[in-house]
Order: structure tokens, then C-alpha cells, then sequence
């Protein structure tokens, strides 16, 4: 069953989100979130933190598991998802830093260190809760469109779209990672709830896409569909078509 909150504007679909996982916490403590980074979450992790700051949240014992990482960058990189995620939400919060984890992209074995987190994820349970942000072209984590949907956590090649929507945080094209270690479609479908939070106009035709048309590994988030417990919150502008 897919629900669907539409929200005035970024504030308020950030508000929506960061209640839904606030509930997560308070009904299980020790509960596993699966992490997303780019801007759509931002709002989200900025409300949690408030909400920590008022006496109103424990992180002290959960333990969370992002959906990806650029291969190649070291975690002290600004653009890494390790460093915006200590920098997003981690540093703000009491979590213990040995809960967080974070696909480490500085491992050359892909294989290995694809297989190593997926059993680690495994290893707690899977996700109570997953949080997911929209790509343009329908990606999920780093799980580009492509002919058939991609189970576990694996290295992938990014599209020029997405290196070109990237661009914009390093200081040329050529500084953009072309890898990236992402859960797989399978890794994020296994999650007992999933939250995706959508914001501005530039995705209200992939939302559409992704949520009412075909399920097709062309659109990875439409998967989505076919999940038990599924809820879109997202702003006017970005459900604008739906
Ligand atoms: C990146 C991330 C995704 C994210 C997407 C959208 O490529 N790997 O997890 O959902 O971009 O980002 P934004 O929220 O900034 O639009």
C-alpha cells in the first residue's frame, strides 16, 4: 500500500518525514534506519535534530545503514556520503558512531565490500525503515536505470546524468566519481517500511513516472510500487502531476 502526503512546501514534506521516522524511534529504540543523502533529506535530518535537541528523541541506541557511497572518495571528502552524513546528522545527535554505517568507498575490492555490507545489514536484521530520495531518472541509492533490477549492494557505473547533476559540488566535472557502492534494489525492497521524500517541480514527471507507471528496472523507484508499506512525502510542486 502506497500512501501519499502532499505537503505545502520543503519545510513542511520535511516536518511530515521526520515525524514518521520519529515515531520509528520512539515505538523501537534499538531499531535499524536506512539513510539517503542528497538534498531531499536535509530538512528531514535538520527537524530530527530539533526534535533532539528538545528532549523528544534517544539515538543512544539506534543503529542506521546508508544506501550508498562514491567509490574512490575518502571520508574526509566534503562530498562524501560518509562526511555529510556526520555532517548532517550524526555530529548533532547522541548516536554512537559505531552504529552508523556507511558503504566504505576507499575499498577497492568492489566485490568484497559490497558483499560485506550486505551481510551487515543482514547481519541487523534489515531495515525498520528505509528513507529514500528520488533521482531524476528514476534511481534510487545509485541503482541506475538499466534492464533488470539489481538485488544487492553492488558497484555501478553512474550515468552522465547523474555525474552532471553532480558536478555542481566539486570543483570540476573531471573530480566527479564515476562509481559508486549502492544497496541494491532487493537490499532496499527487504526494508519493513520505506519513507520517500520528494521536493520542487524539476521531479514532478519522474514522480509521476516512478509512482503511477509501469514497474520497470528503466525507472528503478517504480519497484516502489509493489512494496507493502510505502509513504511519499513530498511538496505541491513536485506531486504536482500526481
Ligand atoms: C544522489 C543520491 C540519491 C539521491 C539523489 C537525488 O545521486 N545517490 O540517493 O536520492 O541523488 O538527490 P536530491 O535529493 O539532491 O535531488
Amino acid at each position: 500500500m502506497m500512501k501519499i502526503f502532499k505537503m505545502k512546501d520543503y519545510d513542511q514534506m520535511s516536518q511530515k518525514a521526520a515525524n514518521l521516522i520519529a515515531a520509528q524511534i520512539i515505538t523501537k529504540p534499538d531499531c535499524v534506519l536506512g539513510l539517503a543523502t542528497g538534498s531531499s533529506p536535509i530538512g528531514t535530518y535538520k527537524q530530527l535534530i530539533e526534535k533532539y535537541n528538545n528532549g523528544d528523541l534517544d539515538f543512544s541506541k539506534v543503529t542506521t545503514v546508508n544506501l550508498d557511497e562514491y567509490k574512490g572518495l575518502p571520508r574526509d571528502n566534503d562530498q562524501s556520503y560518509y562526511y555529510f552524513m556526520n555532517d548532517n546528522l550524526f555530529d548533532h545527535v547522541n548516536i554512537d558512531k559505531e552504529n552508523t554505517h556507511v558503504p566504505n568507498g576507499m575499498i577497492e575490492d568492489s566485490e568484497k565490500e559490497c558483499a560485506d555490507y550486505e551481510a551487515l545489514i543482514a547481519s541487523l536484521g534489515g531495515q525498520d525503515l528505509q528513507l529514500l530520495g528520488l533521482g531524476h531518472n528514476g534511481h534510487i541509492g545509485f541503482n541506475e536505470p538499466a534492464d533488470d533490477f539489481a538485488k544487492t549492494t553492488h558497484c555501478v557505473n553512474l550515468q552522465e546524468s547523474t555525474i552532471e547533476a553532480n558536478k555542481r559540488f566539486f570543483a570540476s566535472i573531471d573530480d566527479v566519481p564515476r562509481q559508486a557502492y549502492t544497496m541494491g534494489i532487493g537490499t532496499i525492497m527487504k526494508a519493513k517500511k520505506i519513507v520517500v521524500v520528494v521536493s520542487g517541480a524539476d521531479k514532478a514527471d519522474i514522480v509521476e513516472k516512478a509512482f503511477f507507471g509501469p514497474v520497470t528496472p528503466h525507472v528503478p523507484a517504480s519497484i516502489l510500487q509493489m512494496h507493502p508499506d510505502v509513504t511519499v512525502v513530498g511538496d505541491e510542486a513536485a506531486l504536482a502531476k500526481v
